[in-house]
């Protein structure tokens, strides 16, 4: 949540912060502002709104610098608004704070900071820093900041700017994510890559509790003692085009139409010479994940229900215990661990707030983690024992697709994985499996030539106010992704449900206005989902059906099918839940919804 930039150079100073903050509009987007050292005094631009008022107001006004701060704002504390908009400043305007992240003990700083005759601007925790900073500073900048970190509680990521030492941006990192770019006598800070990646593809990723001293030429990084650290420089491989939308209309389009790619990218990279390989982040050896015989997934969202569909595969395949979690649930229930514990967590981003703390929980209890992880050198991942990346790319539109089919892949790989370890699987069925993975890039396409058949359906009900999604089995969860990415872009509601569950109690919803999207390809529930879209049929209920080729039983049954090719169950996820990303970003677009950045939400949710 909320997206920090910095730069230090010769370029433009203006152009550099604004080009670098629309990188990072998808981390928060209901105020944004710069602070630039002008002619030795602060000036600070701010505005309530999308990135696109501040661009406004800043290209009426010239301002000319080689230092500057950034920030595009989701509100936790203080509603959206000019004065709550970052950067916040001190009682003399001389310290500017851009920060992602919450300080949990503001209250109490304030209260302090008011008796000792500080004057606040904004209803911010986000100011209480710069007036800390305003008190701590005795010439030294770097020391300043130090001193205060000391005061906060939270999970922070700060960057700070001074007419006082204007050579430099200080910048701290607790918690939240904080990149450096190293140019050539020029450098950059953000909060991720996207920010950057068009001035320099060498990175440094800040760790907690480190401070570094961004200058023009120079980069020093401290520990929280101010003892000086090494430098850790990581080259990025991708090119600055995959964070263009390029032909699409919309970053969530062009993400949807890049899975062929994306797949087939982590069949070459996890699948090499008839062997699994999850790259040097995967540390556990064998013998350790042979001993395995309980798993925990946590996650959030759209990663919760990749997780989901784990647990199918993981005790279809690899017959191992499997329980499931939303991380904000497991983070504060208590649960019994039997046996060996392995716990997973599941995260685009690798930062979530709560599934990093579901994580940090299963730790303290001296439990092993491996992360499935979008985000290379995200926290998730650095607090793993192991990791699986995703490999997806940048993901942008704040909607999760390709992601989540690259989190189902490399999780079922990792089944076969563990299925291999526990004899469970010889390795003839495995190749017979790696063959038919092989085919999903083709498949895919096939339901991607559909787009235009699933925007007419998208379109006959573009106007309907609640969906209901069913599936089955493994199919569940794609239920539920597809209500969530219906519901999350488009504000209409809908609901997931597993099909056998609908006489409990929603089948009261079905009428001849609620339309149902039901999943009905080949399965082992397969006739039994056909029995409960019957049971829809005969409540006057709109039935559009995700089908596989030429069904017709199903056509019988359904008022409209969108077909897709035919797969095992075990992967019918990867193909079946295409057809409801197209849907859900139709209908949203026709309804003038902003697709990419959809209200309330962010992209990366760094708070609890
Ligand atoms: C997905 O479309 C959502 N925007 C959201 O549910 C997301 O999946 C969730 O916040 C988890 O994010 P993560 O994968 O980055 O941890």
């Amino acid at each position: 949540m909320c997206g920090i930039v910095g730069y230090i150079g010769s370029k433009d100073i203006t152009s550099v912060l604004l080009s670098s903050l629309w990188k990072l509009e998808y981390r928060g987007y209901d105020s944004s502002g710069i602070a630039v050292i002008e002619n030795g005094e602060l000036k600070v631009v701010k505005s309530v709104g999308k990135l696109m008022t501040l661009q406004e107001k800043l290209s009426k006004e010239r301002i000319e610098g080689s230092v500057g701060i950034g920030h595009t704002r989701w509100a936790t504390h203080g509603e959206p608004s000019d004065h709550n908009a970052h950067p916040q400043t001190d009682c003399n305007e001389k310290f500017a704070v851009v920060h992602n992240g919450i300080i949990e003990n503001y209250y109490t700083l304030k209260e302090k900071l008011i008796k000792r005759k500080h004057i606040f601007q904004s209803t911010t925790d986000t100011e209480v820093i710069a007036h800390l900073i305003e008190e701590n500073y005795n010439g030294d900048l770097k020391d300043a900041v130090l001193r205060t970190v000391k005061k906060l509680e939270g999970s922070y990521a700060i960057a700070v700017l001074s007419p006082y030492e204007d050579d430099k941006i200080i910048a701290y990192r607790k918690g939240s994510p904080l990149i450096i770019g190293v140019g050539n006598n020029e450098n950059l800070l953000a909060s991720d890559i996207p920010a950057v990646i068009s001035h320099t593809k060498n990175i440094i990723i800040m760790e907690d509790d480190e401070l570094a001293v961004i200058k023009r030429d120079t980069i020093e990084i401290f520990n929280q003692k101010g003892e000086k650290k090494p430098l850790k420089i990581n080259k990025i491989e991708w090119e600055p085009e995959s964070i263009e939308k390029g032909e699409f209309k919309h970053f969530m389009l062009k993400e949807i139409f890049e899975q062929p790619e994306v797949i087939r990218r982590n069949i070459s990279l996890r699948i090499v010479d008839n062997k699994l390989n999850f790259g040097d982040s995967f540390r556990f050896n064998k013998k350790e994940l042979s001993n395995i015989t309980n798993i925990v997934i946590q996650a959030c969202g759209t990663s919760w229900h990749a997780g989901y569909i784990g647990k199918y595969l993981l005790e279809d395949i690899a017959r191992i215990n499997t329980e499931v979690d939303i991380s904000s649930e497991f983070r504060y229930r208590n649960p019994v661990y039997g046996g060996e514990t392995l716990v997973i967590a599941i995260s685009q981003s690798g930062e979530t707030a709560d599934t990093l703390a579901g994580l940090r929980e299963a730790k303290a209890k001296f439990l092993k983690v491996l992360s499935f992880v979008n985000v290379m050198g995200s926290t998730i991942s650095r607090e793993s024992d192991s990791t699986i990346y995703l490999n997806a790319g940048p993901e942008i539109g704040v909607a999760s697709t390709k992601a989540f089919t690259s989190q189902i892949l490399n999780i079922y790989l990792f089944t076969l994985y563990l299925a291999r370890i526990k004899w469970r699987l010889e390795d003839e069925e495995i190749n017979e499996k790696f063959a038919l993975i092989k085919e999903l890039p083709d498949k895919i396409k096939v339901v991607l030539n559909n787009n235009e058949r699933i925007k007419e359906i998208a379109g006959i009900f573009k106007d309907k106010k609640n969906f209901i999604f069913l599936g089955r089995g493994i199919n569940y969860p794609v239920a539920l992704e597809g209500a969530l990415k219906l519901k999350e872009i488009s504000y209409v509601h809908a609901t997931g449900y597993p099909a056998g569950e609908l006489k409990h109690g929603p089948l009261a919803l079905i009428d001849k206005e609620t339309p149902v999207i039901a999943i009905a390809t080949s399965s082992n529930v397969y006739e039994k989902m056909l029995n409960n879209l019957e049971e829809v049929k005969a409540r006057n209920g709109i039935i559009i059906a995700i089908s596989n080729m030429n069904d017709e039983k199903v056509k019988k049954i359904a008022d409209y099918i969108i077909e897709v090719p035919y797969v095992i169950e075990h992967l019918s996820p990867i193909i079946n839940v295409i057809p409801l990303q197209l849907f859900a970003y139709h209908l949203a677009d026709m309804n003038g919804r902003d697709v990419d950045k959809p209200r309330n939400l962010a992209k990366s949710v760094t708070v609890e």
